[in-house]
């Protein structure tokens, strides 16, 4: 899978180098791109934003700008690339949208700072062929940019791609497989620690006797996380 990032702060990306993304990009599983937006002004001053037409605070990122670094982007594309643009006012980031990006030939990335990108960006690169849009919140907050939920996309979508996680069998019984539901506590040696004892159930070898313990536990904590996200 290609992933390109386009942004203002390529340095924001030094994370996807480590760990098992970091491997992924190594051995060739992912071929990762990162672009500076600055690189496609064409006056003096770099300059990527203005101001809003309609007046108010902050800035708006230029589309011209954006314009030109897309199209680089995908004039090198092959097959159908998926444009991400995140912003906190996309559709909101799931599982099920993760393994959705996981199938992409290429994803490309658009962060956007300030007050957002000009959107005419959007509605330009949703009427183009061989390109699928998509408007990425990852929660209902406000980050100063698109470049840290590209970071999270990114690891949820990479470690789907068969061969990132060594054992898959850890990607069967996950959080948010099913929408709403996540997973059971996890407990490891040792059997008591400061005063706190490991479940019984779980030292028992009574196999089923654990899973319905397990199923249990996940549905009273995932009772409890959809209600705390009330
Ligand atoms: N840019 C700023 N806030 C964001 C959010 N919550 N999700 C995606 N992009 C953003």
């Amino acid at each position: 899978m290609k992933i390109t990032a386009i942004t203002i702060f390529p340095d924001y990306f030094a994370p996807l180098q480590l760990s098992l993304i970091g491997k992924a990009s190594q051995g060739g599983v992912i071929e990762l791109r990162i672009l500076n937006l600055r690189d496609f002004t064409t006056d003096s001053h770099h300059t990527v934003d203005d101001t809003p037409y309609g007046g108010g605070a902050g800035m708006v990122m230029k589309p011209e700008v954006w314009g030109d670094a897309i199209d680089s982007v995908l004039a090198e594309a092959v097959g159908i690339a998926d444009l991400v643009i995140l912003t906190p006012a996309g559709k909101k980031f799931t599982q099920a949208i993760a393994t959705q990006f996981s199938k992409a030939e290429h994803l490309i990335f658009a962060c956007g700072r300030y007050e957002g990108i000009d959107s005419r960006v959007t509605t330009f690169y949703q009427n183009q062929k061989n390109l699928r849009v998509h408007e990425v919140s990852i929660g209902d907050y406000v980050l100063n940019g698109g470049e840290v939920a590209a970071l999270a996309i990114t690891e949820a979508v990479v470690r789907l791609i068969p061969g990132v996680i060594g054992n898959p069998d850890s990607l069967v019984e996950e959080s948010h497989n099913q929408a709403g539901v996540v997973e059971y506590p996890a407990f490891t040696k040792p059997p008591e620690w400061r005063g706190l004892k490991v479940p019984e159930i779980l030292t028992s070898g009574n196999h089923g006797a654990i899973a319905n313990w397990r199923a249990e536990q996940a549905e009273i904590r995932s009772q409890n996380a959809n209600r705390e996200q009330e």
